[in-house]
């Protein structure tokens, strides 16, 4: 038996290079116990185990997708997440093509672990409420995965001017508007109560809170009980809940027809998209017309990203309705994919473009730009949690993977982004447009139609 101890509950470069030896040496799962200090049930009581063997089978290469998972699954508080993952490993290092058979007992067991740890990223980044103390930020946040080191980079670039600090019983993350400490877990004690913030975020609750649409199943699913207790908004709940179910009454009575609920996050995200309606954070704010938001339905399993408005989504204020969204509707028709289930949205929001006589003529959005612009998407993302991303072109995969990447690099294959959704690149529909020769036109049309068949297939 050997014993392989991990330095923290989210060590994947630990695990990374202790799977990597003991598969080499051809240890055996069973032959294998994963310790975590301050995690794990110590059975060898602190005594070393064996030191793994050295090395009987030749080096090998996994696909890429399964560090993509390991990266999330790591990040689980399953105990025995370290172990199914070197069982997948070997399997892997066999069948590489494992990796693809989604009817397999462990890949689906991994899957489903990997997608509550970015169920809860999710929630991190949608529920910390700060409470402002002495000019400095502090929210209390209870993970329910050991999440909190992998998502601080979010919330640096979100939050990148103010100084704050996020306390979690396992760890605390502390940004001093340069640079990220960690410290000790805290208690909920720990965190101060009341403040101008809280009641910024009570006004905002309250004035988005929609009672005819209330549905407390989404509501809870959404936003489990557990995190209420550090929202401050969440005070105003059952007060809300119990006058919107009155209000709700009269209104039956007075034969209102109840609207269709598309849950809580529709309302979320229409106060987003009002919100977003007023933004300043780039220049492109002053000549463009308006923001132009994503649409689609708050709940859909798909997102398709852009690039930014065109001329035409300017002046009418919708995403994809001009020549590229033309292209854009026939590729989805020819992939079967039924535009009105997938939300659609830019990764910029605003129109970018030089002034040609009295045309408007499209101008890449830069870096700073895009990532000004990921203020929005974020938050779309957070509401909307797609189980897949489809990404239109480099502006959208540099948006969503957080750097600038080709398409070439990124196309053809299954993606998982930083903020753990699973996601594929393609074309953006412009380039067919540009394209002279008709006949590679096509041919370029079927590809992009593939990658959005692709793209919708889990
Ligand atoms: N191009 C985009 O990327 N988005 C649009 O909405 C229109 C054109």
């Amino acid at each position: 038996m050997y014993r392989v101890p991990l330095s923290r509950p989210d060590d994947i470069e630990g695990w990374r290079a202790s799977a990597r030896a003991a598969a080499l040496a051809a240890v055996a799962p069973d032959d294998i116990v994963w310790t975590v200090e301050g995690e794990t049930d110590d059975l060898f009581g602190g005594v070393a185990g064996d030191p793994l063997p050295g090395a009987v089978t030749p080096p090998f290469s996994v696909p890429r997708r399964f560090l993509d998972l390991a990266e999330s699954v790591v990040l689980h508080r399953d105990p025995q997440r370290f172990g199914l993952l070197y069982a997948m490993l070997l399997r892997l290092r066999d069948h590489p093509e494992a990796i693809d058979d989604e009817a397999d007992p462990l890949r689906r067991r991994l899957d489903l672990l990997a997608k509550e740890v970015r169920r809860d990223i999710h929630k991190m980044r949608a529920f910390v409420r700060f409470r402002e103390v002495d000019g400095a930020y502090v929210a209390w946040f209870e993970p329910a995965h050991h999440i909190v080191r992998a998502n601080a980079g979010f919330f640096v670039r979100r939050f990148a001017t103010m100084r704050w600090s996020i306390l979690t019983p396992d760890l605390s993350i502390h940004w001093d508007g340069e640079a990220l400490r960690e410290g000790l877990g805290a208690t909920r004690a720990d965190a101060p109560e009341g403040d101008p913030v809280e009641d910024l975020w009570k006004g905002y609750y309250a004035s988005i809170f929609n009672p005819a649409r209330l549905k407390t199943g989404t509501m809870l699913k959404e936003m489990p009980r557990r995190y209420w207790a550090n929202m401050p908004e969440t005070a105003l709940i059952p007060e809300l809940i119990a006058g919107a179910r009155a209000r709700e009454t009269r209104m039956v009575d007075r034969i209102v027809p109840r609207e269709v609920d598309a849950g809580n996050m529709a309302k979320s995200l229409e106060a987003l998209r009002e919100e977003a309606r007023h933004c300043t954070r780039c220049g492109l704010y002053k000549c463009a017309t308006q923001t132009v938001f994503g649409e689609g339905p708050a709940n859909a399993d798909i997102m398709v990203v852009g690039e930014q408005p065109g001329d035409q989504e300017d002046l009418a204020g919708r995403p994809f309705i001009g020549p590229a969204g033309q292209v854009f509707d026939r590729a989805m028709a020819a992939a079967g994919i039924d535009r009105s289930r997938v939300y659609v949205t830019n990764a910029v929001k605003h129109f970018k473009f030089e002034p040609r006589g009295k045309r408007r003529i499209h101008s890449k959005p830069n870096a700073g730009e895009i990532s000004a612009c990921r203020w929005w998407i974020d938050q779309e993302r957070a509401l909307v949690t797609p189980k897949r991303t489809i990404m239109l072109g480099t502006t959208a995969i540099h948006s969503l993977m957080g750097k600038s990447l080709t398409l070439s690099s990124q196309r053809g294959r299954e993606l998982i982004l930083p903020d753990g959704g699973a996601a594929r690149a393609t074309i953006h529909p412009s380039f067919l447009l540009r394209m002279p020769d008709k006949s590679r036109a096509e041919e370029e049309f079927a590809m992009f139609v593939a990658d959005l068949k692709a793209g919708v297939e889990s």
